[in-house]
């Protein structure tokens, strides 16, 4: 078998076998297929898409690609959720030890910033020490002693998956339905969690942009984890606008341990109850949607939630010193406000520019190797539907370096829409499929 044959095959819209898919995984992941021939692949499968035998077969020979966890001998039940990627989504610092705190195990593997989107690695890595490369024994060993454990793909667990994911982020082919189903999907099997949910992201920041995609988005891993006897829901949020307010490493990580204090963002709040919430559900923990939320305030308002993030962060090496005083994380040298260039209602604050600015700041990668800046970003006050007076601050930019804050104050121009008359608030959680 020959890469350039499925690379051809693939380009002329044909239907790879699971033959082929699983010889082009191995060998990528064996250093047999160098990038180039990796990523004409998947520009490939990016214009001709897969069937959904395909996607299946794709998906298996990633999650198999390195080592597989079972943690029944850990934890009876364990849960996990994943987001396909948002601007300001913070969610699982929040949501992984509340829903710890509450007695049911999160054992989750997180991905870093792909494209104009954050990854939940870089987040918690503005924490001095914290580290995310975990060995199965130590993932195992965590998830035992404090119920909650967020880790990386490593060279064992679904490798292929990390080779993929650096490489579709810098060769524009990461909004591919059949590329972001395998790749969610991989990592949620090799982590061996018993139930998945998965936050969908739709709107101009997201992969997808509208609501049909992300149905079929949510379907396909609905399907391929249900095959493996998973217990699975889909949550399709919105991803028009930022989650929250902060949009940058540091600054999640600030907003996060507000949220976890009781204060944060509304829609933040909202978000973190509503997943939190189907995480309690499909563990059974919960009989509803509605208690799992009570049971949310219950664990944010009495601190457990807080004493779980901590415990959680210093097992992961994280210096506790900068969670209890989060002003000590990194801080960026210049903040710059944009005003509201007019008086009105808030009609639009896009969030793909915004995360794009995020990544000009120096927030996200350009090149695979880049290393990310954690303090830099964009702090957002106004959401759609709000009313605001020209001249206010509209968006605060952090920033190092001035020249990347020029190119990222032109990002955010073209991002906002202030007009005169009024606009309904965005939604935040569009449907829940089960
Ligand atoms: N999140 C992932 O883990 N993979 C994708 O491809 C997109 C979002």
């Amino acid at each position: 078998m020959r890469m350039v044959d499925i690379i051809t095959r693939k380009r002329d819209g044909k239907e790879l076998s699971q033959e082929e898919i699983k010889f082009f995984i191995q060998h990528y992941v064996a250093g047999g297929i160098p990038d180039y021939q990796a990523a004409a692949l998947c520009m490939a499968i990016y214009f001709r898409g897969m069937t959904h035998q395909e996607t299946t077969y794709l998906t298996h020979a990633m999650a198999f690609s390195g080592e597989t966890l079972d943690l029944h001998n850990v934890a009876a039940f364990v849960v996990d959720k994943h987001s396909s990627g948002g601007v300001g989504d913070k969610t699982t610092l929040v949501v992984a030890p509340v829903v710890a705190a509450l007695g049911q195990p999160v054992g989750k593997m997180s991905g870093r910033g792909l494209s104009f989107t954050g990854g939940t690695l870089d987040k918690l890595e503005s924490i001095p020490g914290f580290t995310s490369e975990l060995s199965v024994q130590k993932f195992k060993a965590q998830l035992a002693d404090i119920g909650v454990v967020v880790a990386g793909q490593t060279r064992s667990l679904a490798p292929a998956d990390g080779k993929l994911y650096a490489l579709r982020d810098v060769t524009g082919t990461v909004p591919a339905i059949p590329l972001i189903a395998s790749s969610i999907m991989s990592k949620k099997i090799a982590a061996g969690a018993d139930a998945i949910i998965l936050d969908v992201k739709v709107g101009e920041g997201a992969f997808l942009a509208n609501l049909d995609n992300a149905r079929e988005l949510s379907q396909v891993m609905m399907s391929i984890g249900k095959n493996l006897g998973r217990k699975m829901f889909a949550i399709i949020s919105d991803m028009n606008q930022p989650l929250g307010s902060a949009v940058g490493n540091a600054l999640e990580v600030k907003e996060a341990i507000a949220t976890l204090h009781g204060g944060g963002p509304a829609d933040f709040r909202e978000h973190v109850e509503v997943i939190s919430a189907y995480m309690l559900l499909a563990a059974g923990k919960v009989q509803s949607e509605k208690e799992g939320r009570q049971s949310v305030c219950r664990a944010i308002a009495d601190g457990s939630a807080w004493a779980k993030f901590r415990q959680f962060v210093a097992a992961q090496g994280g210096d506790l010193a900068y969670v209890d005083q989060p002003e000590r994380l990194p801080v960026a040298a210049i903040q710059e406000d944009f005003p509201a260039p007019a008086s009105g209602y808030v009609h639009r604050i896009a969030a793909k520019e915004i995360g794009l600015a995020s990544t000009v700041l120096g927030g996200g990668r350009e090149e695979m190797e880049d290393k990310i800046d954690p303090a830099v970003g964009v702090v957002v006050h106004h959401k759609v539907g709000d009313r605001v007076i020209a001249g206010e601050p509209l968006l605060t930019l952090h920033a190092n370096d001035p020249v990347r804050l020029s190119q990222a104050l032109e990002l955010v121009d073209s991002a906002c829409t202030i007009a005169p008359q009024p606009v309904e608030p965005l939604p935040i959680i569009y449907e829940v499929l089960c």
